[in-house]
This record gives structure tokens, C-alpha cells and sequence, in this order.
């Protein structure tokens, strides 16, 4: 407004200038330039504020001091040296250190679907005190979003005992699918229970099941992932389960029981209107197949191609996306004859580079199809396994394990992958924030199913064989990952206005 103002205001000045000293017939031609400058600052005035609402950030609602948009330097770190971690006194952790690179993601056979995340309480969010400051619009350099409570890294921190957790009974929660249970399989310990993430400059709210439900009342919440995402999605129905007086008020509209082999669920939380959803996507592009020569189809993926389930991504407010785990080469064929470009099939092709051009592909899509100022977008970052001796198919195991790892190199572990995933958000236009969990997961050695991941019937011995050490038991880890996507909400003073209000 100020800028039309000022534009008005300096039009009649150039023509009063020029005009008397022109010649009758050159006032059309002065009139017209006139005419011609005053649309052109016009056209400028649209063009300006149309780019600042798609910035996601100039949202009156936000204080932009709370999530600091550092444009991050340490992220493609391509030639700056990175500094070795402090060398630690302490002996090295029992795990395999293939140095700081963790081992590689390992699929149980069973990675192969769910998972969601929570919300918090509005504990007062005194920090808008009126005034918008103007962060530049139109900038053309997208910043990165942190999350951070004030000054404070949410992913920088330590696990410490806390008598409050977990927030849920384990065994008491329906939705835990019978791999994730494992105290009802008979893990005997349960100190990996009790413990808390907490940042090292603050704390995070205390989890309240009630009022993440209030802050996502009627709206619709996806996981969209593999199956450390169903792990997750599994762990937000039990979180937000605990905000329900009556336990019966919430349901699978198609009354589908969680498993392993089904892609899609939406659970109701009726007094809520709300929706938590997942939807199965392993590598968040589309999966597909090629029938070659002998007249065998083979799997292919189509790099330059989202998901098919993209179409229920679409209609979500609050997204969280993951992939990761099956970017191995047992499950791309090993690059061979399996990535795929339109109609061309590499007959091989670097699965690395395929992941940067995949997540490329899922980040185009979200620039054109989904809606900052409507929708929140997060990416969870990569989870790490953690398999002495082995992988997931070759004897790996994490059995006996009661205690986070404490120290070590272990705890710096920051997969190329994730390098990758931070590239391609900073190019985006919608800000999508990163739960940066895989340093919260590096030290959770005992969090694992391990031979838990079953049910133990009586008498028979259990079979140490194939251990699941990727995926975390519930309640565990994914509880503070729903924590941490609770903290967004509260220090970003996300409510169910907020969340989708077209402004
Ligand atoms: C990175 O390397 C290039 C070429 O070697 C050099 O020009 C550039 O200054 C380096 N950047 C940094 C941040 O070191
Ligand atoms: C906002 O609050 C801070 C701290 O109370 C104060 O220093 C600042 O002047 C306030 N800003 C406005 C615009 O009122
Ligand atoms: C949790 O949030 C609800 C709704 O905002 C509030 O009424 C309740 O007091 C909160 N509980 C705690 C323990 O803070
Ligand atoms: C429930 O939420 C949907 C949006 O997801 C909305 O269209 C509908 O009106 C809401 N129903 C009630 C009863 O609030
Ligand atoms: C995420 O955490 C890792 C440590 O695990 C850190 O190296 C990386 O810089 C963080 N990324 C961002 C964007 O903060």
C-alpha cells in the first residue's frame, strides 16, 4: 500500500516537471509515457506481492526469530574441509564404525510399509508481540527453515532418563503392529522405555496428546514413506490415542487392521474431525515394471516420475515424507537395467545419482502442486540401523543391547543421502522443514526389535537369526520424532487456523 502511494505521488511530479516546457503535440507522447511508467510500477506492485504470499515465512502468525533462516552453510560441504569430531576419550561403541559413514540402511524384510508423528500445546506463545517485520519481499534466495525454539537446535542433544515415559503403556496401544511390540514378545528389559530427547539449549514442550488434536482439528495428516515411516505413523496414533477420554472415538474408516502388507490407512479422531493417515511409498517415485526378452517383467523405477499415490498427497494439510531404506542395491537390482528415465531403462545406473534425480522429482512436484500457505511439509530425516557383525540378510544383530550408545564416532554418522535431501530442499520454493533425526537415532542401540520383532510362543526358543535392527520398537524412538513435529507446531504457533487459512 505504501508503494502505490508513492508511485501516486511521484506520477503528477514528473509530468508538472516536464510539461510546460514541451511543445503542444508532445503531450500525448509525455502523457502516454507517463501512462506507460505508472503500469509498469503497477505490474511490478502484482508481481511483488504475489511472491511475498507464497512466502510460507511473511505469515503474519509467525514470528520469523523463532525458527532462525540461516541460509545453512555445512550443508553440501563439497570442499570445505569437514573438521574431525573431537576425539573422544571413550572407548569406541560396540557397533560396526565403517567410520562416520553409518552401515548401510538395512531392510528387514518386513520394510516394507507405515508410520505418523504429533503435535503440542500453545504454553504460551508470547513472542509475537505485533509488529511483521518485513523479511524482504520477493527475495529470490530460498531460505532454509530450521526448527528451533528460539536459539535452540531441536537435534542437537541427549537422551536423559525421565520417569514420565514412555507417554504410553507398552502393550496397551491397538495400533502397534505386531513387529513394533516388543514387550508383548517378550523383550525383557525396559530401561530403553525411559528415556527423553532433549535438546541441549532447551527443552521440549511436554507432549500433550489434547492439544496436538486441537491444533490439527479437522484437518488431514499423512505419513508418506516406507516402513520406518509406518513405524512412526504407528507411533502418532498411540501418542495422540493418550488425548482421547473415550478410546473408542477413534477408527480405520475402512476398518483395515494395521499389517505389514497393506499401503494405506486413515484413522478418524471423531470428537477432532481429524484425520492420521499413511500412505506406502518406498521410494517416493513411481515403481514400475519392464518385461524384457525372455518375456520376464522385471521391477523398474521411474526416476522422473512421483509415485502414484501422489494424488492423496495433494489433498493432506500436514505432510511428513521419508525414503531411504530401499535405496540399497539388493532392492534397486543393483542399479541394473533398473532405474528408468521416460521410456529409456539404464542398464545400470549409480544409485546415488538416482536418488538426487528422485528427490529432485518429488521436490519439483511439491513446488507445483502443494500449497505453502495451506499445507505444512516435512521431511523426517534418515533413521539409522544399527547391526554388529552383519547386515539385515547376513547374520547382523543388535540382540542384548539395553543402553544408548553414550559416545563415539558412531553418534556423527550423517549419510551422502541426507546431503542430498538438505541440496534439494534448500533449491525448493516450498519450505519444507527437516526433522533431522539421525543423530537422535545414532545413539539408540537398544531401541531396535531385534529378535523382539515376534511373538514367542511359548517354549520355544528364540531364533537370533534374522534380527530386525532398523526399525524401533513402540513405544521408543519414532515417540520423539512425534514429539519433535509437536514442538513445529508449538513453536511455530501452528493451530488449526493457521495450518491451512488462505490468506
Ligand atoms: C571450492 O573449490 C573451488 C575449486 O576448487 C574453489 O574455487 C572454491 O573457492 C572452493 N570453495 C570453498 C568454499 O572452499
Ligand atoms: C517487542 O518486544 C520486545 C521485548 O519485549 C521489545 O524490545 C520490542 O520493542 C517490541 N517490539 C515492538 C514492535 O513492540
Ligand atoms: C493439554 O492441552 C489441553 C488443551 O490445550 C489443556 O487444556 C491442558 O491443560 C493441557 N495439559 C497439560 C498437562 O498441560
Ligand atoms: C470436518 O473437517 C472437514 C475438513 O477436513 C470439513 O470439511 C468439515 O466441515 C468438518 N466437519 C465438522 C463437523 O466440523
Ligand atoms: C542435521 O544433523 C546433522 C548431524 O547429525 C548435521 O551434520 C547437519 O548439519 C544437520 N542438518 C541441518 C540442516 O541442520
Amino acid at each position: 500500500m505504501t508503494t502505490q502511494k508513492k508511485i501516486a505521488s511521484e506520477a503528477p511530479k514528473m509530468g508538472g516537471d516536464s510539461l510546460p516546457l514541451q511543445k503542444k503535440h508532445h503531450n500525448v507522447f509525455i502523457f502516454t509515457s507517463i501512462l506507460f511508467i505508472f503500469s509498469f510500477f503497477l505490474v511490478l506492485l502484482i508481481f511483488l506481492s504475489s511472491q511475498r504470499s507464497l512466502n510460507f515465512l511473511s505469515s503474519p502468525s509467525i514470528d520469523p526469530d523463532l525458527f532462525s533462516l540461516t541460509t545453512t552453510t555445512a550443508i553440501t560441504t563439497t570442499n570445505t574441509t569437514v573438521s574431525p569430531p573431537p576425539s573422544s576419550l571413550s572407548p569406541p561403541p560396540p557397533i560396526p564404525s565403517t567410520e562416520s559413514i553409518p552401515p548401510p540402511e538395512s531392510t528387514p524384510a518386513e520394510l516394507i510399509e507405515t508410520a505418523d508423528g504429533p503435535i503440542e500445546k500453545n504454553e504460551n506463545v508470547g513472542f509475537v508481540n505485533g509488529s511483521i517485520p518485513d523479511n524482504g519481499a520477493g527475495q529470490e534466495e530460498v531460505e532454509r527453515v530450521e526448527i528451533s525454539g528460539k536459539n535452540c537446535n531441536l537435534f542437537m542433544g541427549k537422551w536423559i532418563k525421565d520417569d514420565g515415559y514412555p507417554v504410553y503403556q507398552p502393550g496397551s496401544c491397538p495400533f502397534v503392529d505386531e513387529a513394533y511390540d516388543c514387550q508383548s514378545n517378550g523383550r525383557p528389559d525396559f530401561e530403553y522405555l525411559k528415556w527423553r530427547w532433549k535438546p541441549d539449549g532447551c527443552d521440549l514442550p511436554r507432549f500433550n496428546a489434547t492439544d496436538f488434536l486441537v491444533r490439527i482439528r479437522g484437518k488431514r495428516l499423512l505419513l508418506v514413506g516406507d516402513s520406518m515411516n509406518r513405524n512412526q505413523f504407528e507411533s502418532m496414533l498411540c501418542l495422540l490415542r493418550e488425548g482421547l477420554p473415550d478410546k473408542n472415538k477413534m477408527y480405520e474408516v475402512h476398518g483395515y487392521k494395521i499389517t505389514k502388507g497393506r499401503g494405506f490407512y486413515i484413522f478418524k479422531f471423531v470428537d477432532f474431525n481429524c484425520t492420521i493417515e499413511y500412505v506406502r511409498s518406498h521410494f517416493l517415485v513411481k515403481e514400475g515394471t519392464r518385461v524384457n526378452g525372455q518375456g520376464n517383467s522385471n521391477p523398474t523405477l521411474s526416476i522422473d516420475k512421483v509415485d502414484k499415490t501422489a494424488k492423496r498427497w495433494k489433498q493432506a494439510d500436514i505432510l511428513v515424507f521419508n525414503t531411504g531404506h530401499w535405496w540399497t542395491h539388493g532392492k534397486t537390482s543393483r542399479g541394473k537395467s533398473y532405474f528408468r528415465e521416460g521410456d529409456y531403462v539404464y542398464p545400470k545406473f549409480d544409485a546415488v545419482e538416482a536418488y538426487r534425480k528422485a528427490l529432485k522429482t518429488w521436490g519439483d512436484w511439491i513446488d507445483k502442486n502443494l500449497n505453502p500457505d495451506r499445507q505444512l511439509v516435512f521431511y523426517r530425516a534418515y533413521s539409522n540401523a544399527h547391526f554388529r557383525g552383519g547386515d539385515w540378510d547376513s547374520g547382523g544383530s543388535c540382540n542384548g543391547e539395553t543402553e544408548p550408545i553414550l559416545s563415539g564416532s558412531f553418534l556423527d554418522g550423517y549419510p551422502l543421502k541426507m546431503k542430498i535431501v538438505e541440496d534439494v530442499i534448500q533449491h525448493m520454493k516450498v519450505p519444507v522443514i527437516l526433522l533431522n533425526v539421525t543423530r537422535l537415532t545414532n545413539f539408540r542401540k537398544d531401541g531396535h526389535p531385534s529378535v523382539y520383532g515376534k511373538m514367542r510362543i511359548k517354549g520355544m526358543k528364540v531364533s537370533t537369526r534374522k534380527q530386525d535392527c532398523s526399525h524401533w520398537c513402540l513405544p521408543g524412538v519414532p515417540d520423539a520424532w512425534n514429539e519433535l513435529i509437536y514442538a513445529t507446531l508449538v513453536y511455530q504457533q501452528r493451530t488449526a487456523s493457521s495450518i491451512s487459512q488462505i490468506q
